[in-house]
């Protein structure tokens, strides 16, 4: 099949079936705090790495009709920080909590039962269950109108400032991915965990794991 995805429905599939191609994606579990002090937590997967030197990442918020600003993008902007913590399988029921639409002052740390713990660089807290923490200076949004007025899209994009690694995912100094078993995402309401790893050397690059 083919289908243009700006004709609305021309997939002629019961749901629109984009984002199950694209995947799996990482989840970004995305603390900030608000001018006001509240903290804020929740998953995002249109999620990742842009490049390592500098170390950036990016998350992309998409507007609801209530909503055109999510918390996490407006409270990155406003004071300048956030954290992504890492989804480990163990994880994803809470993860799943924080996704829940409540209001701006509720602190989803709470909601989910996780725990606060304080970051080295920025102010925004880090889940002190997760593996893995990377602590972020905002860089700038790039805004994706859409032909739905309210559902503007925003990328927003941070400098990784400092990285927590637990010392018990490390096997002989590198990171294992079977230790903690990240959660990503699939289409649809579907998910995937990684249980399974394999290497593949490169033509022309002879240290394996040394570059990208
Ligand atoms: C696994 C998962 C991934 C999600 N990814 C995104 C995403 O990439 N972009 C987005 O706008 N919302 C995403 N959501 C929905 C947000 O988490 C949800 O709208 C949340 O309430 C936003 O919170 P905030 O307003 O506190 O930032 C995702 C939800 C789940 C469960």
């Amino acid at each position: 099949m083919f289908y243009d995805p700006d004709i609305k429905k021309s997939h002629g599939l019961p749901h629109d079936p984009f984002k199950s191609l694209v995947a799996p994606r990482p989840i970004g579990w995305i603390s900030t705090v608000s001018t006001d002090g509240h903290v804020n937590l929740a998953p995002y997967s249109f999620f990742n790495a842009v490049c390592y030197n500098p170390c950036i990442v990016m998350f992309s918020s998409s507007g609801l009709p209530d909503d055109p600003q999510k918390h996490s993008w407006r409270n990155a902007e406003e004071t300048g920080e956030f954290v992504c913590n890492i989804v480990s399988e163990e994880l994803k029921d809470q993860m799943n909590t924080t996704s829940a639409h409540v209001p701006r002052g509720v602190d989803e740390f709470e909601l989910a039962g996780l725990t606060a713990e304080p970051s080295e660089k920025v102010k925004p807290p880090r889940v002190k269950e997760s593996p893995a923490h990377l602590e972020c200076k905002y860089l700038r949004t790039v805004e994706f109108e859409s032909e739905e007025a309210h559902h503007t899209h925003g990328v927003i994009f941070g400098h990784v400032v400092g990285i927590h690694i637990r010392d018990d995912i490390l096997t002989d100094g590198m990171v294992d991915t079977l230790k903690f078993r990240p959660v990503a995402r699939l289409g649809y309401m579907e998910y995937t965990v990684v249980d399974n790893v394999f290497s593949m050397g490169r033509p022309d690059v002879k240290i394996p794991n040394a570059a990208e």
